[in-house]
């Protein structure tokens, strides 16, 4: 049975990495063997360029530079990690995917949706996810949520953290622009509600789509068999 690819993605203290450990445990509770990762890196050429991306290195080159960084990441990760293990039947959450380069680098950074749709048919090669969840806040709550995170480990806050409102609101209405486009793939989450209430909502789309998967394989009748 082929596996399945799922991606949380939304703005800075949106609470993916609380999710998508819920939502991990929930899975491996239920026997599914489940492998979780996130963008950039996943993998090792891939988390070699997350430093480079992260500490803010790339900045100087510009946002083609960057765009083209995130997507060799992309292709390192799908072709060494995610690909293999759907292919083995795992199922594989991801904190950030495609669309955080739509979002990021396409709509924030002003790149022509041309040069960002060629980056990702290469990086993503196919490899679409099935459910995409997009953790939506008002940025204002995020951001709040990002800072007391950075403050409580003593890190700086990284170089997306520190951008004004108004472009953490773009990117807020940037997803939800994408949910309408794909509502098959992505589906919206109030990222407002207690923790707990999330979780159980990306539950059910999560083994709503298992379930579907599951009717959709071929029923052995052993009739072909004689
Ligand atoms: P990270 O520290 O992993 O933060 P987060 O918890 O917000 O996911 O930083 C990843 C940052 O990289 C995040 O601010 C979004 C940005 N990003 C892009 O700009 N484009 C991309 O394609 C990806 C995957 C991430």
């Amino acid at each position: 049975m082929k596996g399945l690819f799922i991606t949380f993605e939304g703005g800075e203290g949106a609470g993916k990495s609380t999710q998508i450990q819920y939502l991990a445990e929930a899975l491996r509770a239920q026997g599914y063997e489940t492998v979780l990762t996130r963008e950039p890196g996943g993998s090792p050429g891939a988390e070699a360029v997350r430093h480079v991306l992260l500490s803010g290195a790339a900045e100087e080159y510009g946002v083609r530079m960057e765009a083209i960084l995130f997507a060799a990441a992309r292709s390192d990760h799908v072709e060494e990690l995610i690909r293999p293990a759907v292919d083995a039947g795992k199922i594989v959450l991801c904190d950030r995917f495609m669309d955080s380069s739509r979002v990021y680098q396409g709509v924030t950074g002003n790149l022509e949706p041309d040069f960002v749709r060629s980056l990702e048919r290469v990086a993503v090669n196919d490899m679409i996810p099935d459910l995409t969840i997009i953790l939506d806040l008002p940025a204002d709550v995020g951001l709040a949520r990002a800072r007391k995170r950075s403050g409580a480990g003593g890190e700086q806050p990284d170089r997306y953290e520190k951008e004004s409102l108004s472009v953490h609101e773009k990117r807020r209405e940037a997803y939800l622009d994408l949910a309408r486009q794909e509502p098959e793939r992505c589906k919206v989450v109030d990222g407002v509600q207690p923790a707990d209430a999330i979780a159980r909502e990306v539950e059910k789309l999560a083994f709503g789509l298992l379930k579907e998967n599951a009717e959709d394989e071929p029923v052995e009748t052993g009739a072909r068999l004689i």
